[in-house]
């Protein structure tokens, strides 16, 4: 098996061309990690020149591969923002530590250009729906006549590209990523950059890097034509890999799905816990699958405990788990269906909360 010591050497013999030193003696590699047969790793560059270091990208990915043992091998290319404050690292830290940190200086974000507001869609727990809501919350959103972006920053288990029936790596476009159209939307998922077994490594600080390259540097919008809202649909849970993301994340709101069941609700109070500790407003709880299975209100009730607004429910339903399936997003294959009706009304809320009638121009 490759050992680190391999890979380090192996990074180290790629030259930077800005420093003329290695790209490890460098500084360029973030976030490395070795594990038995992958390495992956994000080459963080000067902002601007993602078009120069394209090829020492490549030169690393092959220099990797080369190692004998090394199956799999994930680079990617990521520029700093411009003038960003200094970075902190919070990976890893006790809430209570991101807290303090907090209170010293604001949380360093990258706010991708042309793109007015940011909602993240998000779950304490997993398996409630989370991706469901996000793809037709999003087409929901863009039959109001918004220009609608949806980024599946969901590195446990993207699933934007099933749910959209899109598939192939970005082009790449004066280095910028051009991103996927369906449905009206323009869609980036990391499950177009990463293959399935290596969602493993993109769970470490890669995935964070990754994921903030798809925010900052997809080609969302233009000066003329700004995405008016872009919907994240975030891993679920509330661990440090999601309080990493909605910290680099400029997030203006966020929902949270949940299942009536005690136990999604339970997480659905740590995912409101986690945004007040990042100053996200949590702009209302959403159940799903609510319906005589998982019972009906559990969430309802949750909301007015926690101070929330109480969106709206979306019953058990067999054609949103086929149009997922599919790739069909129900509000766009039966836009005049009793589901379509109900996430015209979420999108209604939201746009109201998010300040985004104005916008609704294109119709
Ligand atoms: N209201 C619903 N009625 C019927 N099936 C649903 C409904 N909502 C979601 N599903 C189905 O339940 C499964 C889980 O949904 P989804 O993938 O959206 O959840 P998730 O919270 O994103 O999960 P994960 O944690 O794996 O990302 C999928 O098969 C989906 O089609
Ligand atoms: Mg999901």
């Amino acid at each position: 098996m490759p050992d680190r010591a391999a890979v380090i050497a192996a990074l180290d013999a790629v030259i930077d061309p800005r420093s003329g030193q290695g790209l490890m003696a460098a500084g360029l590699v973030q976030g490395l990690v070795v594990a038995d047969d992958r390495a992956g790793f994000a080459l963080e560059v000067p902002a601007g020149d993602t078009a120069l270091y394209a090829p020492v990208r490549d030169a690393a990915e092959a220099a990797l591969k080369a190692i004998p043992g090394m199956a799999r091998v994930s680079v990617v290319l990521t520029a700093e923002a411009v003038a960003t404050p200094p970075r902190r690292r919070t990976a890893g830290l006790s809430p209570q530590a991101v807290d303090q940190g907090r209170a010293k200086a604001p949380v360093p974000t990258d706010r991708p250009a042309h793109v007015r507001r940011v909602l993240a869609v998000a779950s304490g727990k997993g398996g409630v729906g989370k991706s469901t809501v996000s793809v037709n919350l999003a087409c929901a959103l863009a039959a109001r006549g918004l220009r609608v972006g949806l980024l599946d920053a969901d590195v446990y288990g993207p699933s934007a590209p099933t749910m959209l029936g899109i598939s192939g790596k970005p082009a790449y476009e004066d280095g910028a990523m051009v991103p996927h159209e369906a449905w009206g939307l323009k869609a980036m998922s990391v499950g177009l950059l990463m293959k399935a077994d290596d969602a493993m490594i993109w769970r470490g600080p890669m995935a964070s890097q990754a994921i903030t390259q798809m925010l900052t540097q997809t080609r969302w919008g233009t000066e003329d034509e700004p995405l008016d809202v872009l919907v994240v649909d975030l891993p679920p849970g509330t661990g440090d890999v999601q309080l990493t993301l909605i910290q680099k994340t400029p997030l203006d709101g966020a929902v949270i799905v949940s299942t009536p069941q005690e136990v999604a609700l339970a997480d659905a109070r740590r995912a409101k816990t986690l945004f007040d500790r990042v100053n996200v407003p949590t702009l209302g709880l959403i159940e799903n699958m609510s319906g005589d299975v998982f019972g009906r209100g559990g969430a309802e009730a949750e909301a007015a405990r926690l101070g929330v607004d109480f969106l709206g429910d979306l019953p058990l339903d067999a054609a949103l788990r086929e149009g997922a399936d599919a790739g069909v997003p129900v509000v766009a294959g039966d836009p005049d269906g009793d589901i379509a009706g109900r996430f015209s009304g979420l999108a209604e809320a939201l746009s109201k909360k998010l300040d985004l009638q104005g916008f609704q121009t294109q119709l």
